[in-house]
């Protein structure tokens, strides 16, 4: 049974006590990075107090209670995303780029050939787009992208044909720049009727709704741990044991072998094979905690309140800037999370964000790492403003104050 309430969450959440420029923050860049509640910071204030040695290497109190801690974080991100291995499945890496360039540069170099296809998405974020570039340069493989509609969602009317000769399938479950959420259980299907792999990019998805990996019926999943309330510092690579099994070590060292001779070494099994030297220990254990916090709301009443965030914020934005502010992404709320990115007509992302900080209104200008999306809208950036689980529809009174200042002030 859990208690959601956003008002809580925010309480709990000692970076929401911040004034800036003399206002209370108005946290809106949940998208970019999500505060930490009490609860994370303190566990890993407690590790590094009490606990801190290496993992997997000492025998006395401290080093044993260290990697119990270390892998009890492990074991609960397998259970919060239902890996059907446990957490013999989930692999700790720096962040979601990292595990990327994981799945690129080992299961990637040692499964494509030259011919082969990636088939990715328009609405990528440069981490599952550049990763595939720099294999091609080395395999000689061919990256394709799924087109990005008008209507801002994945134009798949074409899909059975782009997915000639595909070996991996790689998605965002929901763009970091249109918050378009994408059908993964279709695609999921379509892959593996041709064959093909899929992975999922969960970074921006993970936090804002519930990940079942097993019911999604996909083959990787990647997500990072400052967007879900953790630290930064550490992201997950999810893959099923079978293929774990067979992916070559990416980073070699300490820590990944099982064996090293004069002639040679052998990488360890499992999930250590890819954690050479000391890995991020506090943060593994932060995001534990982070995972066992979202767990005590309740995801799918998070999803209620983000939802309802997200109507409204549109609903306002509609009604107050007509023809002056345009939202760069789906109107269809089934169709979309919680990330709104604006276009205001003449007046670049960077100066509305400016002026909104005069506000203590926290919104990410830019291209979001997302460049061929950009490109493909005849953008260079924008404004964008994204809720997370401690956001509340006072955030939008304000959000709409301050941008109807910067929208008077640039005429
Ligand atoms: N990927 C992060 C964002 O969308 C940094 O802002």
């Amino acid at each position: 049974m859990t208690s959601y309430d956003p008002r809580r969450v925010r309480s709990d959440t000692p970076l929401m006590n911040r004034v800036i420029n003399g206002h209370p923050i108005t946290y809106l860049d949940s998208a970019s990075s999500s505060l930490p509640p009490r609860a994370v910071i303190e566990a890993m204030s407690r590790y590094y107090e009490l606990r801190h040695a290496n993992v997997h290497r000492g025998v006395f109190q401290t080093a044993v209670e260290a990697t119990d801690a270390y892998e009890s974080a492990r074991e609960a991100i397998a259970n919060f995303i239902g890996a059907p291995g446990g957490s013999g499945e989930i692999v700790f890496t720096k962040n979601a780029t990292e595990s990327f360039n994981l799945i690129a540069k080992s299961w990637g170099r040692a499964n494509l050939t030259p011919g082969d296809v990636v088939l990715i998405t328009e609405m990528e974020h440069h981490a599952n787009i550049v990763p595939w570039f720099q294999l091609r340069e080395v395999n000689g493989i061919e990256v394709r992208f799924i087109p990005v509609g008008d209507d801002f969602r994945l134009d798949l009317s074409n899909i059975d044909e782009l997915m000639t000769g595909v070996k991996l399938l790689s998605v965002t479950s929901m763009s970091n720049v249109l918050g378009t959420i994408n059908p993964i259980k279709e695609l999921a299907e379509v892959a593996h009727r041709h064959g093909a792999l899929i992975a999922v990019d969960a970074a921006q998805s993970v936090a804002h709704s519930a990940t079942d990996v097993r019911d999604l019926d996909v083959d990787f999943v990647i997500f990072s741990g400052h967007k879900m309330l953790g630290p930064t510092g550490i992201g997950v690579l999810w893959t099923r044991e079978d293929i774990l099994a067979d992916m070559p070590p990416f980073l070699g060292g300490g820590g990944m072998i099982a064996d090293v001779r004069l002639d040679g070494y052998t990488p360890a099994s499992g999930p250590t094979r890819f954690e050479a030297g000391t890995p991020p220990i506090a943060e593994a254990v932060g995001l534990g905690a982070a995972v066992r916090y979202l767990e005590g709301l309740g995801m799918a009443d998070v999803v209620r309140h983000e939802r309802s965030l997200t109507e409204d914020a549109l609903t306002r934005l509609a009604d107050g800037f007509a023809g002056r502010v345009r939202v760069i992404g789906p109107h269809d709320m089934a169709a979309r999370g919680a990330v709104i990115s604006l276009d205001v007509d003449g007046v670049h992302p960077h100066d509305i964000a400016q002026v909104l900080d005069q506000f203590g209104v926290c919104v990410r200008p830019g291209h979001h790492c997302a460049k061929p999306l950009m490109r493909r809208f005849g953008l260079a950036a924008t404004a964008r403003a994204s809720f997370g689980p401690y956001s509340l529809h006072s955030d939008t009174d304000v959000l709409i104050e301050a941008l109807g200042h910067a929208v008077s002030m640039f005429g």
